[in-house]
């Protein structure tokens, strides 16, 4: 019995004890990200990328960027995640993604009293990698969560919005800390700074992206899926304009993996709406893309003749759950489909956004869609767009929206012959 009790008591002791570090490290690690939450991140330009790859750049500078700035990025959009609805935070999923958040920061912190000497600095990049492995499957776990929550809890259109903005800001965080992530492991990660793939890279970052190249590596990998699903494919008409040198192949300062995703997946919902519009055609109408280099900016059109998107919908398609692709299962089949989760347009807007650029959806319904990405043709007017914690963002989660000031149409129009007298 006495032994009984002391195991007991050692148990509940045990328990307490870890209970009490649980809730220790919560609120010291909850006052670090009050901390860096109050800086705003520092946006960095392709140009100072760039700088930071060449050859006098080293790695010593770089730990020292992101050991402060890391913390920033990290804080900033955890701040953001605790201001989402009670019930998507309690599900397993969102858990998981904060669980990853806190242990990476956490991980950085380590390194914030230390000297920067070599041994540490080997340390950080192994940490760096380590981080990067561990957010891999952010967005489908973060998908996954949201899709639980609507199941149960069902969305009223404030909480859809709120969702909305929320995930585009959530997702473009995430991009921008991959990219300083990517950035110092290509660079320092391995044993020589040039990547054996890509040897005229600095980093992710191609001084002279060739566009052209890039649209036909996507073409092609989305044309074999598309040959695979329907049997058949729309050729591609490539035209190519440049107000500066006529004939020379268009370059431009960039991450063509970047490029390649958004062009990839432009294609393959191109390819899929020309294709179910013309079933039994032996030659469905091909796929014009045309590039224009400006002064301003670089222009890449994606033209389809799959029948279009009325004016009403085009919104509607960049919303994180708008697929009209039936679901794909993700356990049995691994390989990509050509549509399904509905995360391909708004995840490249994304992209295109994260350098200044856009990309815009004009449809001319009943005949096909024009998709448009623009890129900012400068490197020194490519600036990461970050999104900061404050209280204006803090103010868009809270207020109670507004009612609509415009009218609703009626469906039943009055009847006007009571003003045909006046
Ligand atoms: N060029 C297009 N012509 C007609 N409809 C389009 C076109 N591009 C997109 N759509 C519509 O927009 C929807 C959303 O597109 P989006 O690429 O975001 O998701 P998806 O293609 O359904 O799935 P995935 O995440 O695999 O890309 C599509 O399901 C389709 O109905
Ligand atoms: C929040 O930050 C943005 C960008 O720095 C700034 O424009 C805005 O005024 C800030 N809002 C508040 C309330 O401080
Ligand atoms: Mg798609």
């Amino acid at each position: 019995f006495i032994l009984l009790t002391f195991v007991q008591g050692g148990l509940i002791i045990k328990c307490a004890v870890l209970l009490m570090c649980l809730l220790r490290s919560c609120s010291s690690i909850g006052k670090y990200v009050d901390f860096y939450s109050r800086f705003s991140p520092s946006p960095l330009s392709i140009k100072q990328f760039l700088d930071f790859g060449s050859e006098n750049a080293c790695e010593r500078t770089s730990f020292l960027f992101l050991r402060q700035e890391l913390p920033v990025r990290l804080a900033n959009i955890m701040k953001e995640i605790n201001l989402l609805p009670d019930n998507l935070l309690k599900t397993p999923s969102v858990r998981l993604v904060q669980s990853w958040y806190v242990q990476s920061l956490q991980e950085i912190l380590e390194f914030l009293n230390k000297d920067a000497d070599g041994k540490i600095i080997y340390d950080f990049t192994d940490t760096v990698i380590r981080i990067r492995n561990r957010h891999n499957d952010v967005i489908p776990t973060m998908a996954q969560g949201v899709v639980e929550y609507k199941e149960t809890y069902g969305t009223d259109p404030v909480t859809s919005q709120n969702l909305q903005y929320f995930l585009d800001r959530f997702y473009m965080s995430r991009i921008s800390i991959r990219m300083l992530l990517n950035q110092h492991t290509l660079l320092f990660g391995g044993k020589v700074r040039v990547n054996p793939a890509h040897p005229k890279q600095i980093g992710s970052i191609d001084p002279h992206c060739d566009v052209t190249e890039v649209v036909n590596d996507a073409y092609h990998n989305a044309r074999k899926l598309c040959d695979v699903y329907y049997k058949n494919s729309p050729e591609l008409q490539l035209e190519e304009f440049s107000v500066k040198e006529r004939g020379k192949a268009i370059t431009v300062v960039y991450v063509p993996s970047h490029l390649y995703h958004m062009l990839f997946e432009l294609f393959k919902n191109a390819m899929r709406a020309t294709m179910e519009l013309h079933l039994d055609a032996v030659e469905p109408p091909p796929v014009h893309v045309q590039i224009v280099l400006g002064n301003e900016d670089l222009t890449i059109k994606v033209s389809d003749r799959g029948g279009g998107v009325p004016l009403r919908k085009i919104d509607r398609l960049f919303t994180y759950t708008y697929s009209t692709a039936p679901l794909p299962r993700v356990e049995t089949s691994r390989a990509t489909p050509l549509a399904g989760f509905g995360y391909g347009l708004p995840i490249s807007r994304l992209y295109a956004r994260y350098f200044q650029g856009d990309l815009k959806l004009y449809s001319l319904e009943g005949y096909g869609t024009d998709a448009v990405i623009y890129i900012r043709a400068l490197s020194t007017e490519s600036i990461e767009r970050l999104p900061v914690y404050n209280k204006s963002a803090w103010r868009h989660y809270k207020t109670i929206h507004e009612a609509d000031d415009w009218c609703v149409p009626s469906k039943e129009p009055k009847d006007l012959s009571t003003f045909r007298s006046v």
